[in-house]
Order: structure tokens, then sequence, then C-alpha cells
């Protein structure tokens, strides 16, 4: 979908850090990257990020115009290139996602040893606790949050699981010192982008305790190779989340980040857009039923919606489509401050839509499908192996067969 508005006008020039920061803790590496590289622009990224969001982090060569290849060399340390290079010599063959699980201990669950949010609740003894403050009204928020940490592409999921050990397994939180309003669930659809989605998690827990929420990450991967369906393995985690008894969802992208820690990521009373300003799209909204990037949602209106469809294949679709069911059963669409609602999108290969005729087509007729397609279905995917991490749930989730007219092979457009 972000496909539509792909337009970015250049970057700086950014230099990769000649040190580097492994060897040094996690912490010490965030502080030492403005000190090692001494390096105007990454200064001055950091120091005016928030201020002056640009598109620093997010330059797509196809959309970028004529200056776009050299734009694009100049930023490409966003692009785990580096970590794919680096993790080849060290496992020839594995890739990088199975070698961050390697390390890992990791406990093997079904659906059903999860049980209705009991087993997993937050058992902290809060009798006589006072509720914890709104986002909104909440006096520890600290407004714009620096972006440097978007620079380090070789953070570990282990080093971020040992600078919070408070976490439980899952990625799970709840603050000890006030009772919780929301009870969150994070979806992280995920395909091939072990760097972003070491960088996400370091970056939103910091801020989900901030905005003192019951907090737990789900990630949801495609099992296999094939084309992605985004609809589904989002689907299956949402059953998941109910599982575990959140008051909410938040499906949110691997590769958007914050800019500032006021964007409630609390449970909406109407479907809430979060990504709605986003560095990629000039910070602007483009089209009514965007919903695309992050989008907080209850469960209550999820199931009204019928969940995602689960009938777009490849790349595209099903955020839109998405928007328009919730327009569909007069749902507004709630969005965040324009100021605070701001999100910086890392770089990555551009997908292509492989059959954007056959996106247009369901597309047309979205509101129809609603209540035939979508989370009601119960023979469009499986839920092939759950893993509870330190930092989240992970479910592998087969989509089945992708129908022959999705394949593309660039004659249908
Ligand atoms: C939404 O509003 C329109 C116009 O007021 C109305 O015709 C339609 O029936 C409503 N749809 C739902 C699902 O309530
Ligand atoms: C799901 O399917 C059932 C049975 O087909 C139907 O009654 C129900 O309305 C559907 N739910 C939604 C949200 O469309």
């Amino acid at each position: 979908m972000y496909i539509v508005a792909g337009m970015v006008r250049w970057a700086f020039p950014i230099k990769r850090c000649s040190a580097h920061p492994k060897k040094l803790g996690l912490l010490v590496a965030v502080f030492t990257l403005g000190y090692i590289c001494i390096d105007r622009n990454i200064f001055f990224l950091d120091r005016v990020s928030s201020k002056l969001p640009r598109d620093i982090l997010s330059v797509d060569s196809k959309y970028a115009g004529g200056s776009a290849k050299n734009a694009d060399q100049k930023v490409d340390l966003y692009h785990s290139g580096v970590d794919e290079m680096h993790l080849s010599e060290l496992s020839k063959g594995v890739t990088e996602k199975e070698v961050e699980n390697m390390k890992q201990t990791v406990q093997y669950l079904t659906l059903d040893d999860i049980r209705d949010g009991q087993a997993e609740s937050n058992t902290k003894k809060l009798d006589g606790a006072s509720m914890c403050p709104e986002v909104e009204d909440n006096p520890n928020m600290k407004g714009p949050i620096p972006q440097a940490v978007l620079l380090i592409d070789n953070l570990k999921e282990s080093e971020v699981a040992s600078i919070h050990p408070e976490l439980s397994p899952g990625g799970q939180w709840a603050p000890d010192d006030c009772k919780p309003r929301h009870k969150v669930a994070v979806i992280i659809p995920y395909r091939d982008r072990q760097s972003h989605l070491t960088r996400l998690l370091y970056f939103l827990i910091p801020i989900l305790k901030r905005q003192k929420l019951d907090f737990r990450f789900i990630v949801t991967e495609q099992w296999g190779n094939d084309l992605f369906n985004k609809g589904r393995i989002m689907n299956a985690a949402f059953r998941l989340a109910e599982r575990l008894g959140t008051d909410c969802v938040i499906f949110h992208d691997v590769d958007m980040f914050p800019q500032d820690d006021r964007n409630p990521y609390s449970c909406p009373p109407a479907p809430r857009h979060l990504g709605a300003f986003v560095s990629n799209l000039g910070y602007q909204l483009w089209y009514k039923e965007i919903v695309g990037g992050a989008l907080a949602i209850s469960m209550a209106d999820y199931r009204a919606v019928n969940g995602y469809s689960n009938m777009y294949w490849a790349w595209g679709g099903e955020d839109d489509d998405m928007g328009k069911r919730i327009l569909s059963l007069n749902y507004t669409i709630e969005r965040p401050n324009p100021v605070t609602g701001r999100y910086s999108m890392l770089k990555h290969v551009k997908r292509k839509r492989t059959a954007p005729k056959l996106i247009y087509k369901l597309l047309e007729i979205a509101e129809q499908r609603v209540a035939t397609d979508g989370l009601n279905e119960t023979d469009k995917w499986n839920v092939v192996k759950m893993e509870v991490r330190p930092l989240y749930y992970h479910m592998y989730v087969d989509v089945l067969e992708v129908p022959e007219e999705w394949r593309g092979n660039g004659k249908e457009s």
C-alpha cells in the first residue's frame, strides 16, 4: 500500500561507522556511536530527527527519482546487507533468523497450552494500587525519541533480552506500581527482517513501559518461502492474542519506528491508525481508508470486521481492505496527533505488487466480503509451530496453497 506514495526526496550522506560497537554493551554502543563516529550527519540525525523528520531513514530507490541511485547507496547501511554478510561467514547456509533462534532458550507450545489468558496473566499484587494514568495524562512521557538506534544494524536479540531482565517470556511486562488500564498484544508480521525486528523490540519496550501498559509481543511468521499472505498470518496471531486474554491488538509492521513516545499504544475505543504519519509518505495521510503500518484495534472491533481478508497474496492490499471493512461498518478511524504520531520507516528492498489488477478487483468488492472472508474462516491457515522466546511469542503459520493467478510472472499488469 505504501507503494502508492513512495515519494521520497533525498537523503543525507550518512557514512557507516568504522568502529564496530558489537563488543561494547548495547547502551554503551548507543552512546559511543556518537563519539566513535564523529560524523556530523549522524550527530545531526540524532539531534534533529524529532524536530525535522526527513526521509533520511528511508530512501526508496524506485521512487526517489533521478538522484535515487546515489542516495540509495548512501543510506544503504539501513539495509541488512551487512548482517547478512557477517552471518554468512559465521554460518554458511543458515538464515539469520535461525542463528538468532539457536541462541535462545525456547519453550515450545501449542495453542491449547495457553488457556484464556489465565496462565499468562500478570500475577503481581496490586491490591490497593491506583489505576495507571492514560498515556495522554502520563507525566513520565518524554516526547521526541532519538532515532540513532536505528543505525545499529548488528544488534542481537540476546543483547536486547539481557538489558530487559524484567520482561517475562513472550516479552511480557506489566507495571507493578499501578493497575494497568490496557492489556495489549503487539502483533508483528515477520519475514526476513531480523535486524529490523531486533531494533523494533529494542525501541518499543521502553516506550510501552513508560506508557504503563500490560504488554506482550507476538511475532507471526509465514511457514515456508512461498508468496506472502499477511492477512492470514495476522488472523492467526489474533487467535493467540485471544488466548492470552488481551483487550486489544496492535498490528505493527517491523519497519515502523515511532518518533515520539506520546503516541498512545493503549487500547482505543475505535480502531486507531497509529501509523498515520510516516517518513516515506511525506508524513501525510493519502486516503481515508489507509490503516497500514501500525493499527490498534479492540478484540471486539476486530471480530466485528471479521479480521483481515485472507485473499491477498504477495504484497499489498490487505491493509486497504481492512480500512474499507472498518469504514463499511461506519466505525471511525482514530488517528494520532500529527506531531506526536510520526514514524520513521526503515529502508528495505521494495517488494513489487505481482498482481495489481487482482488487488484492485478485490478492493472494489471489499465491503461485500466482510462476512465471508476473514477471521471467521477456519480452513485458511494452520499454526505449524509456536514458541515462547524471551522477547516474544513466535508463531509459524502455514497459509496453504497459493492460487495460480497470483503468481504474476509479470504478464498480469
Ligand atoms: C452506515 O451508514 C449509512 C449511512 O448513514 C447507512 O446507510 C448504513 O446502513 C450504515 N451501515 C451500517 C453497517 O451501520
Ligand atoms: C462468521 O460466520 C458466521 C457463520 O457463517 C456468521 O454467522 C457470522 O456473522 C460471521 N461473523 C462475521 C463477523 O462476519
